[in-house]
């Protein structure tokens, strides 16, 4: 990345997983925000799709520096470590337990300021999921994605009709990636949030299902037909299932059933991304309809497919 007067007071960051669905949103905020970006990726391979190869290239076109090597690649995360201050995980969950081999890295560095590990999901003393996702959350953290609303809308392929979990009267919190990582750049580089679980949960971003299929029946101008599977069945699923469809119906529940991310009220110890950083726009979930409209995500694949 190229010096600027605007990137040499900024801290560096290192980022692992940024290849990844999410990972890719907070490199691109951190170079947006003008931080010298490092990203540590695996080895390419002749394998590897081409959409990779192109991220590889917009990040190096972003002036962001790619260094390539394995997490078991203890002296080598050395020296990356080294060059930079902030380290920011955002590995899927699989390869969790691993952030154990950044960590001894780090401690062997000695010079990095923060760590924020990949904890992206709901707030774990707040909820109480089905075993499978229970399994789970204890590594986990924060908030709802996007990712969501394409798994329960398909804006990609539209349908006659939609899977609905429970009544859909449920709230959730479902925040654009872009978002996300915007606030994760700015929580990696704040005093205030040292050891904190930071909570988004935006204003304009808490709707039920109901509402959800509503909006878009509104802006689509179409009417779809509600499918509901209820929580009894759901329960019996995550009974049933192999993994990993197992843990997608037992995130399905939590979220849109149980209404975990919105079933506690926050208080005055609570960091809530929204406040702690008004300057930010996000993007509320009309707007997101609207970007979803002209320019729909790739498919993702339902939990009940
Ligand atoms: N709360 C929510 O709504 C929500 C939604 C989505 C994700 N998340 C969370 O966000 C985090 C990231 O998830 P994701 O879906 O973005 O993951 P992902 O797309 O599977 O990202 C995988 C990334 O990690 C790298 N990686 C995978 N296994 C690795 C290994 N063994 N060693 C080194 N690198 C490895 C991949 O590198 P290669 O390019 O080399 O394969 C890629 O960069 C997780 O904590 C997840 O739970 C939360």
């Amino acid at each position: 990345m190229e010096i600027t007067s605007s990137s040499c007071n900024k801290s560096k960051i290192l980022v692992f997983g940024g290849t990844g669905y999410f990972g890719k949103h907070v490199v691109r905020a951190s170079a947006s925000f003008s931080h010298p970006t490092f990203v540590f990726v695996r080895p390419g391979t002749p394998q590897m799709p081409p959409s990779s190869l192109q991220l590889r290239g917009e990040f190096r076109s972003l002036g962001v520096t790619l260094v390539q090597g394995e997490l078991e690649e203890h002296e080598k995360m050395i020296s990356v470590l080294k060059q930079v201050d902030i380290v920011i995980s955002v590995l899927p969950v699989s390869a969790i337990p691993d952030q154990i081999k950044i960590i001894d890295a780090i401690i062997a560095a000695g010079n990095i300021e923060r760590f924020l590990p990949s904890e992206f999901g709901c707030e774990e003393d707040r909820i109480t999921p089905l075993p499978p996702f229970e399994a789970l959350r204890r590594r986990r953290r924060k908030s709802g994605a996007a990712y969501f609303i394409n798994l329960l809308l398909h804006p990609h392929d539209p349908r006659p009709d939609l899977v609905v979990y429970g009544t859909g009267e449920a709230k959730a919190v479902l925040n654009w990636e872009q978002d996300i990582a915007k606030y994760t750049i700015k929580v990696a580089n704040d005093p205030r949030t040292r050891n904190r679980v930071v909570i988004y949960r935006l204003p304009g971003n808490i709707i039920s299902q109901n509402e959800l299929i509503s909006s878009w029946e509104r802006k689509t101008g179409r009417r779809f037909e509600k499918v509901h599977v209820q929580e009894d069945e759901l329960i019996k699923l995550s009974q049933s299932l192999p993994s990993p469809d197992n843990i997608a119906v037992s995130i399905m529940h939590s979220l849109f059933v149980k209404e975990d991310l919105m079933s506690f009220d926050l208080d005055e110890d609570d960091l809530e991304a929204s406040c702690l950083y008004p300057e930010i726009e996000y993007t509320t979930m009309d707007q997101l309809l609207d970007i979803f409209l002209v320019d729909p995500p790739e498919p993702a694949r339902a939990a009940l497919e």
